[in-house]
């Protein structure tokens, strides 16, 4: 089955969308708009909202980006798991999925954390694993310098293996509450893990009860050689990046292709790439949309944007000369830079195609039409092994996820790639994925 999560920032994923009529009237700090739009998403059986995250205020550099707010950028806005812990309340399937960064944060935190998130949302926690991508942040975590790749995702594995390990603390019937006998909990069900490694030292166990779902889901979003690499490891969703269905399929193939080495066999892990929508009920509607909202962007701020995505500074370059390429790989995120750099050259792009081709999607893949070429596409993607399902960026939120609800997951339904109602309680049971085994119950 086709797996679809939605990004659910609430400014929606274009440059524009907050500024469209049919977006939200206000989002900063709204519990509302996020509660408004896991519900709408829930009604039409999505999968999972995600919510990506960082902890720097970024593009203080760039007064005409910062004053627009990007929708990646986030100077306002809730921690996500608390966020999550709110929304999963006034939810009852949609899964909720996170980020935290293994860079600035301690393992028995991300541990804890999500197996409250776990417990609270009954099953439907996951855990997007970042190396934060934005150097900036450093300065917030008494670190003058972002670590450098190799570091940052060393220390994310050691992290990832400690987090999974404090998970299974506990075996799933320690808790005995027995009021007859007196025992609360089992001794016997519990142990440390007594991890001692180049990054941290943890003894454990974690104060949390083994979650409902065993373990919350793992995602991941890096492209670098590294984060495939993890990915690959122990990652059981993974964001992609990819700008066309030939890049999808070739990313796709390799990353499964190095799981089996793990043990691991491909179904284990779920790749996604982020993709825009613009659905109408007719072609001239979407057409009508995405026209209305690229009007909403100058071509200062673009080019601005533009900058910021490719990670150099593209301000002053002749807007109908080719797209520049880069002149080194930056610290941090490079994958999605990358990506729009490759689709210039291939496409022999000046810099306003390029980002007249970027902002509809912020970077990553757009779609584009009336219910039927949407799901077309979808459905190429994922019979072609280019994906196992999407990630996917809604421009005008509400309107476009609604759009979306109402539009094309019938059409998917009708298809037969979408079930027509959530498989399980849990985000495991809907993503297709095994619940991983108890160790106490195992041995
Ligand atoms: C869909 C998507 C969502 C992402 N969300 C975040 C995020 O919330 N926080 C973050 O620091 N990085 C985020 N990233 C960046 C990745 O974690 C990663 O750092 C980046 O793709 C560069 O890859 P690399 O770290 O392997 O070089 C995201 C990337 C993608 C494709």
């Amino acid at each position: 089955m086709m797996v679809l999560g939605f990004t659910g920032g609430a400014l929606g994923g274009h440059l524009g969308g907050w500024r469209h009529r049919d977006s939200f009237p206000t989002t900063t700090m709204q519990l509302q708009c996020m509660i408004e739009m896991a519900q709408i998403a829930e009604r039409g059986g999505i999968d999972m909202m995600f919510l990506a995250d960082g902890n720097g205020v970024r593009q203080m550099d760039r007064p005409e980006l910062f004053a627009a707010n990007s929708p990646s950028d986030r100077p306002a806005v809730f921690e996500p798991v608390t966020l999550f812990a709110a929304v999963a309340q006034h939810t009852k399937n949609i899964g909720l999925v996170a980020t935290t960064t293994t860079t600035y944060e301690e393992p028995f935190s991300i541990a804890r954390k999500f197996a409250s998130l776990d417990h609270l949302s009954a099953g439907r926690a996951g855990w997007n694993l970042v190396t934060t991508q934005y150097v900036e942040d450093s300065k917030n975590f008494g670190r003058d310098e972002h670590m450098g790749r190799v570091d940052r995702y060393e220390r994310a594995q050691e992290s990832l293996d400690v987090v999974r390990a404090l998970w299974d603390s506990w075996a799933t019937d320690a808790f005995l509450q027995d009021k007859s006998t007196g025992r609360y909990l089992d001794p016997s069900r519990v142990r440390t893990i007594d991890h001692r490694g180049t990054h941290f030292s943890v003894k454990g166990p974690l104060n949390v009860a083994r979650t409902p779902q065993g373990q919350p889901v793992v995602f991941m979003a890096g492209q670098s050689e590294a984060g495939k690499e993890l990915a690959a490891y122990g990652g059981e969703g993974l964001f992609g990046t990819a700008s066309s269905k030939a890049q999808a399929q070739a990313e796709y193939a390799d990353i499964k292709g190095r799981m089996p080495k793990y043990g691991r066999p491909p179904a284990a892990l779920k790749i996604l790439p982020a993709l825009s929508v613009f659905v109408g009920r007719t072609e001239a509607e979407a057409d009508a949309l995405f026209g209305e909202l690229q009007r909403l962007i100058s071509p200062t701020l673009a080019v601005n944007y533009l900058s910021k995505l490719v990670g150099f500074d593209v301000t002053g370059a002749d807007l109908e000369g080719p797209m520049p390429q880069s002149p080194g790989e930056s610290v941090g995120g490079t994958a999605i830079g990358r990506s729009v750099l490759d689709m210039a050259t291939r496409e022999g792009l000046s810099v306003r195609r390029t980002y007249e081709r970027v902002l509809p999607s912020m970077g990553g893949n757009t779609v584009k039409g009336d219910p039927v070429q949407v799901a077309d596409m979808m459905e190429d993607w994922y019979a072609s092994k280019a994906c196992d399902g999407f990630m996917l960026s809604m421009p005008v939120q509400p309107r476009s996820l609604r759009d979306f609800v109402e539009l094309v997951v019938p059409e998917l339904r009708r298809r037969g790639l979408r079930p027509p109602e959530y498989l399980g309680p849990t985000l495991r049971d809907n993503m297709g994925l095994a619940p991983p085994t108890d160790p106490f119950l195992a041995s």
